[in-house]
């Protein structure tokens, strides 16, 4: 399947059921002790516990097809599964940091991402230095002979910042810091992190991935050997992996990516659009909209857009604020986004940075358009605004 494009892989990568009796999908092997015929099959497995079945936590041949699925759709080197898409992150940076290495991270990152950098790394003698995520080559003058990671996130969380990965990477390299992105908005078919210099490249797979918010899953894909191998270590002292159901939904959710990602494209825009045009609306923080500031880097690097985006309305009290979102229909709210289902959350980004400042004195709310009919999402919102006007 070389050639095969990112829709046939979606479909085919992970599964052979000539191996498997006939059966279309992989089998899911429920699994902790793995038996060893002989005490040379046992010291064999022993000597390398990186490669094949030697215990449940080290692999499975349902983890391993999940892994294989997601590799061949970055186009990286080889994946590692976690149990969740913080822990992918927690393990990527584990990976690759020891005490005196001075990291940097993206001052629009996923928040827990910022407390593990904040609240672990630092206590074990990382320096971690927040940076502007529109800082671009300008990164250059952050560098440091002894910075090991650069953390990139693009689209940021909450404000989708896009950064200028290929820049920011080519800058990395010059003192060998390996860059790690956490790629879960664009998914491999709206982003390719290896084409534009990245090293690994981290998903919460809980969103897209499964995309039916029913299991917590996350993946790290490397370019190259060199990569996997600190990563593969990484996750297994850890012992962070997943259960065989949630790999298994995180697989079939993959198969059906494609369709539902052309569908939170298409609603996010129409939402999005429509949105613009409200009087309550400041501003609408869609990288795919041509009046959002990252909008040509966007446009350089990405090939689609997701359903997640975020609207910055007007200053308002928080009983209208409540009145708008305690009685919505469709949209639900919650921590999450990437499953079948609306959903709307108010952030405060402003309480979050700190290299950078959000000055925005407007309330932003983050969107995710799910799989709902836009006409009647459109309905639901607007009630909100009506509930909203007539409190304020
Ligand atoms: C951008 C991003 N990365 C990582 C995560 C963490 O994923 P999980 O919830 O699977 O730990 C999230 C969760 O919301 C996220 O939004």
């Amino acid at each position: 399947m070389k050639n095969a494009t990112t829709d046939t892989l979606l479909v085919h990568a992970g599964r052979s059921p000539r191996d498997n009796h006939g059966i279309v999908n992989p089998p899911v092997y429920h699994c902790s002790t793995v038996l060893f015929p002989t005490l040379d099959a046992l010291e064999a497995s022993d000597r390398n516990q990186l490669e094949g079945v030697h215990y449940g936590r080290m692999g499975t041949p349902t983890s391993f097809a999940f892994e294989e699925s997601v590799a061949a759709l970055e186009g990286g080197w080889r994946a590692v599964h976690t149990a969740s898409g913080l822990a992918a992150i927690a393990t990527a940076l584990s990976a690759f940091t020891k005490a005196g290495d001075h990291v940097l991270v993206s001052d629009s990152v996923y928040g827990p991402t910022r407390r593990f950098a904040r609240e672990t790394l630092i206590p074990y003698g990382v320096e971690v230095e927040f940076f502007d995520p529109c800082i671009g080559a300008g990164i250059a003058a952050l560098l440091r002979p002894n910075t090991s990671v650069v953390f990139l996130e693009s689209p940021g969380s909450l404000t989708f910042e896009i950064q200028d990965v290929p820049a920011i990477a080519e800058a990395a390299k010059s003192v060998g810091a390996t860059v790690l992105l956490d790629n879960t908005w664009a998914t491999p078919l709206f982003f390719r992190p290896f084409d534009h210099g990245v090293d690994v490249s981290i998903h919460a797979a809980t969103k897209y991935m499964v995309g039916h918010a029913d299991a917590m899953l996350g993946v790290i894909t490397c370019r190259d050997e060199e990569l996997w191998t600190p990563v593969k270590k990484a996750a297994t002292r850890f012992g962070t992996c997943a259960g065989p159901d949630d790999l298994f939904l995180g697989m079939r959710g993959l198969r059906t990516l494609s369709v539902r990602m052309r569908q939170h494209q298409e609603s996010a825009l129409i939402l999005a659009d429509w949105l613009a045009s409200r009087p309550e609306v400041t501003r609408v923080l869609h990288p795919a909209r041509p009046d959002f500031p990252g909008h040509a880097l966007w446009k350089r690097d990405f090939t689609g857009s997701s359903g997640l985006f975020s609207i910055v309305i007007n200053p308002v009290p928080r009983a209208a604020l409540a009145a708008m979102v305690d009685d919505l229909e469709l949209f639900g709210m919650g921590y999450s986004w990437g499953g079948f289902e609306s959903l709307l959350l108010p952030t405060r980004p402003a309480a979050i940075r700190t290299a950078t400042r959000w000055t925005d004195p407007g309330q932003v709310l983050r969107l995710h358009a799910g799989l709902e009919h836009p006409d009647d999402l459109i309905r639901d919102l607007d009630n909100a605004f009506r509930r909203l006007n007539a409190a304020l």
